[in-house]
């Protein structure tokens, strides 16, 4: 991909995405009462930072796991084929299971996800994802719980990337391309 010009504008602060987390973490407590052991699955690589903090505001017995899929590659637009780079390495079946993704767009990863992982006789299976852009939806998914719902802009940040750059933002930044504006 051409590197072209931009710059990040904040649209969701550090400081909000922890005090969301931690209301999400609260319900998820909830609603998990009595399991257990919770088997939570990040989706590498965007949600490495959500999960990492998700899992420090879960004050319950709780497994890590990871699961590699991808539609976008280096791609800006979602192929509409997922494709698993790199499988669970537990066993997931008669388990409670909390899939953790970063953002759902289209909806073709989580939907694939979570009949792959269905296929395998989870005792529950829940899906978190931090972002969500329902208007970009093209097949029938909702996450079970949601932390923010987002316009159709191109973001970065807190673990999502633009061309494998900004992962390491500590915000949700707008990505603004400056090479098209007038000047
Ligand atoms: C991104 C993102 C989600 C998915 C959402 O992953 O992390 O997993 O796309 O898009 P969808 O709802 O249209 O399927 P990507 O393939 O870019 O990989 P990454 O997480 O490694 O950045």
């Amino acid at each position: 991909m051409p590197h072209r010009a931009y710059v990040i504008d904040e649209m969701i602060s550090a400081k909000s995405i922890a005090a969301r987390i931690e209301a999400l973490a609260s319900e998820i407590k909830t609603a998990f009462t009595g399991t257990e052991k919770l088997i939570v699955v990040g989706l590498l690589r965007g949600s490495f930072v959500f999960i990492a903090d998700l899992v420090r505001e879960l004050d319950m017995n709780v497994e890590v796991d990871f699961l590699e899929a991808s539609s976008y590659g280096e791609a800006m637009e979602s192929s509409r084929e997922v494709r698993i780079l790199k499988d669970l390495r537990g066993e997931i079946g008669g388990k409670d299971v909390l899939v953790v993704e970063d953002i759902v767009d289209t909806g073709f990863t989580l939907k694939h996800v979570v009949g792959l992982l269905m296929s395998r006789n989870p005792r529950r299976l829940e899906t978190i994802a931090l972002l969500d852009k329902p208007s970009r939806r093209e097949v029938d998914i909702k996450a079970s719980w949601t932390g923010f719902e987002i316009p159709d802009a191109f973001v970065v940040g807190y673990g999502i990337d633009f061309a494998q750059r900004n992962r390491n933002l500590p915000y949700i930044g707008k990505v603004r391309f400056t090479d098209d504006e007038p000047g």
